[in-house]
């Protein structure tokens, strides 16, 4: 991903996704403090606390002064609703992400990610690793609407669960990506 990319807006036809930042702490914590959004994620801790969201802003501001992660907050008429994201981007870059519950259904995560990823294999990218635990059917749909693969199965630790958890790796590569584009360019 460029530099440019990384610290700038970018608009979807709905949405801005903005770098994010210190101010959007609480309303992101106010809806990510919800076990139907946290049983679905791999990395935080539960129970989560306003510290802990004011320190993830702060390690995705440094890892984006890096060139390693790019978290944007998703916003919808100017006030965070989600978070979506890239890491390890000098590695072979991960796409994660997640909605508040108010907004689920209405199509915003697949038009955030589509238009991330265009971005990226724009920017050059070959390859986008992703996943889901097991029984996401939601978000293993919005990848496979993307055309990511699914390459593997394994358990990975799913801290907010404090244990080890069924989760399905997925895979989606540029001439992937450019052929669903072509055979159906309005897919969202
Ligand atoms: C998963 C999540 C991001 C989806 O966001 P969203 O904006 O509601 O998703 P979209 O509306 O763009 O698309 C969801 C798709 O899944 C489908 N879907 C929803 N629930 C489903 C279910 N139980 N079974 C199968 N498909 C389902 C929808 O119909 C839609 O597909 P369509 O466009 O073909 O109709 C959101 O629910 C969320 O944040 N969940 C908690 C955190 C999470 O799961 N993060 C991802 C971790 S991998």
């Amino acid at each position: 991903m460029r530099p440019e990319t990384l610290s700038s807006r970018i608009s979807t036809e709905r949405l801005v996704l903005e770098p994010v930042r210190s101010d959007f702490a609480q309303s992101l914590f106010d809806y990510i403090n919800d076990w139907e959004v946290m049983r679905w994620l791999a990395s935080p801790p539960w129970p989560f606390a306003l510290a802990d969201m004011h320190q993830w802003i702060a390690r995705s501001c440094a890892a984006r002064d890096a060139r390693r992660d790019a978290d944007f907050a998703i916003t919808l008429h100017g006030a965070p609703i989600g978070v979506i994201g890239l890491v390890g981007l000098g590695m072979g870059p991960v796409l994660g992400y997640w909605l508040a519950r108010p907004f689920w259904g209405r199509g915003y995560m697949s038009e955030a990610a589509e238009t991330l990823l265009a971005q990226t294999f724009a920017d050059g990218q070959s390859f986008v690793a992703s996943g889901v635990l097991e029984g996401n059917a939601a978000s293993l749909r919005i990848q496979e609407k993307l055309g990511f693969r699914i390459v593997n199965e394994r358990y990975i630790h799913a801290r907010p669960h404090g244990r080890p958890m069924p989760h399905v790796d997925t895979v989606l590569g540029r001439g992937q990506w450019c052929e669903v584009r072509v055979s159906s360019p309005k897919s969202f």
